[in-house]
C-alpha cells in the first residue's frame, strides 16, 4: 500500500532543504519503486502568517494520519516578538507532543571526508560515531506550571517546571538500551543528579532498566561534565541518553564535532516507530532564500525515515552511500567548505546526491 508522507518545509532555509530531500525521494520512486505519496503543508511562521497559529488543527490531523512526517525547520526574526503561545517553535512542539514522539535520535557521525571541517583536531574526532537519545515530550519543555507571574512586591517572575515521571524515564531508557545493544553496548546517561531531584529519579530508573540489559555497560555523567567530555574526548561515547533540555544542548554541541550542524539528521519516534524526521539544525534565517544551505542533514533525515518508519533500510543505505560519494567528490556547501573543495549551492548538492544514488 502506498505510504503517506507529510512534508512540512517550515521557515527560513526549511523550504530549500526539504525541496532537496523531496528531490531525492522522488528519484527513488522512479529508480527503486519507492511507494510513497508526498503532500506538503505549513508549519511554524509560515503557518502563522496564513492561519494565525503555528500549526493548524487540520495539519495536526494530517500529521497523525501520515505514515511519516518530514520537517524542515521553524522560526525566524519576523516572528520573534509574537506571544510565546503562537511562536513558530510551538508548532513543532505541538507536533512532537500530540504525535507522542518521545524518542529523539540524533546521530553525530563524522564522515571521514569531513574530519578537517571540525574545529577539533582531526585525531580527536576521526571515527566519531555517537548516538544521542533525547527525551522529547517531557521535562522542562512541557512541565506545568509555567509562565510569568507578578509577585506581591510587583516584581515579575518567570517559572518553569522540570518534571519526569517514572514511566517517561523508563520508556526512553529502553529506547537507549536497545540502541546500545545494536551498537557498541555502551550507554552514558546524562543528568544533574547532584542538584536536581528529578534527575536523581532519572538515574535510579535508568539503573533499574539496566538490569534488563546486562550486556550494556552503563555510566552516569553530570551534564556539565558531559559537555566538557564531548570536546575533550568525544570518542569515549557510544549512546548517550538524556532529558529534553540537556539533549537539546548536547546535540548541538555534538553536531559541531562532526564539522557542521548542517550534517546532523534526526528521527523523533513514538512507541510504534511512527515518526517525524528533521535536521537537528534550525531555520538559519540569515542565509534563507540564498540557495546556500546544506541540505544533507535533511536528506539524511529522509534516509532515517526510510529506515525507521517506511521499512526501506535498503534505500536508507542507498542515500547514505550517495552522501558519502558526493563528499568523496569534494562537493561542499559553505558550512563544510575548506580550501580546495568544490563549493556548491543547496540545489547543486541535492542534484549531486540524486546523481550518486
Ligand atoms: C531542536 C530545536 C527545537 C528544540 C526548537 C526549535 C524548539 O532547537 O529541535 O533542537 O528546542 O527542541
Ligand atoms: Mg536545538
Amino acid at each position: 500500500m502506498t505510504q503517506q508522507v507529510l512534508v512540512l518545509p517550515g521557515d527560513g532555509i526549511g523550504p530549500e532543504i526539504t525541496a532537496e530531500a523531496v528531490k531525492v525521494l522522488e528519484a527513488l520512486k522512479v529508480s527503486d519503486g519507492l511507494d510513497i505519496d508526498m503532500t506538503e503543508d505549513l508549519v511554524g511562521g509560515a503557518a502563522y502568517d496564513v492561519h494565525g497559529v503555528p500549526l493548524a488543527d487540520e495539519t495536526m490531523d494530517k500529521a497523525k494520519a501520515a505514515d511519516a512526517v518530514l520537517l524542515g525547520a521553524v522560526g525566524g526574526y519576523k516572528w520573534e516578538s509574537l506571544d510565546i503561545s503562537v511562536r513558530p517553535e510551538k508548532g513543532l512542539l505541538r507536533l512532537r507532543s500530540e504525535m507522542e514522539l518521545f524518542a529523539n535520535l540524533r546521530p553525530a557521525f563524522l564522515y571521514p571526508q569531513l574530519a578537517s571541517a571540525s574545529t577539533l583536531k582531526p585525531e580527536v574526532v576521526a571515527g566519531l560515531d555517537i548516538l544521542i537519545v533525547r527525551e522529547l515530550t517531557g521535562g522542562i519543555y512541557f512541565g506545568q506550571p509555567r509562565g510569568i507571574r507578578t509577585l506581591e512586591n510587583g516584581e515579575r517572575q518567570g517559572f518553569n517546571t522540570y518534571v519526569y515521571s517514572e514511566s517517561e524515564i523508563k520508556r526512553i531508557a529502553h529506547v537507549a538500551f536497545q540502541a546500545a545493544m545494536k551498537r557498541n553496548k555502551k550507554l552514558t546517561s546524562v543528568d544533574k543528579a547532584n542538584v536536581l531531584e528529578v534527575t536523581e529519579l532519572w538515574r535510579e530508573i535508568v539503573d533499574d532498566v539496566a538490569k534488563e540489559y546486562p550486556e550494556v555497560e552503563v555510566k552516569h555523567m553530570y551534564v556539565d561534565n558531559a559537555a566538557m567530555q564531548l570536546v575533550l574526548n568525544p570518542k569515549q561515547f557510544d549512546v548517550m541518553v538524556t532529558g529534553n533540555m540537556f539533549g537539546d544542548i548536547l546535540s548541538d554541541e555534538a553536531s559541531m564535532l562532526t564539522g557542521s550542524i548542517g550534517m546532523l539528521a534526526s528521527a523523533s519516534l513514538d512507541a510504534n516507530n511512527k515518526g517525524m524526521y528533521e535536521p537537528s539544525h534550525g531555520s538559519a534565517p540569515d542565509i534563507a532564500g540564498q540557495n546556500k544551505a546544506n541540505p544533507l542533514a535533511t536528506i539524511l533525515s529522509a534516509a532515517m525515515m526510510l529506515r525507521y518508519s517506511l521499512g526501506r533500510e535498503d534505500l536508507a543505505e542507498k542515500i547514505e552511500n550517495a552522501v558519502g560519494k558526493v563528499l568523496d567528490q569534494g562537493l561542499r556547501t559553505g558550512d563544510i567548505y575548506s580550501d580546495g573543495d568544490k563549493l556548491v549551492t543547496c540545489s547543486e548538492m541535492g542534484d549531486a546526491v540524486v546523481a550518486a544514488l
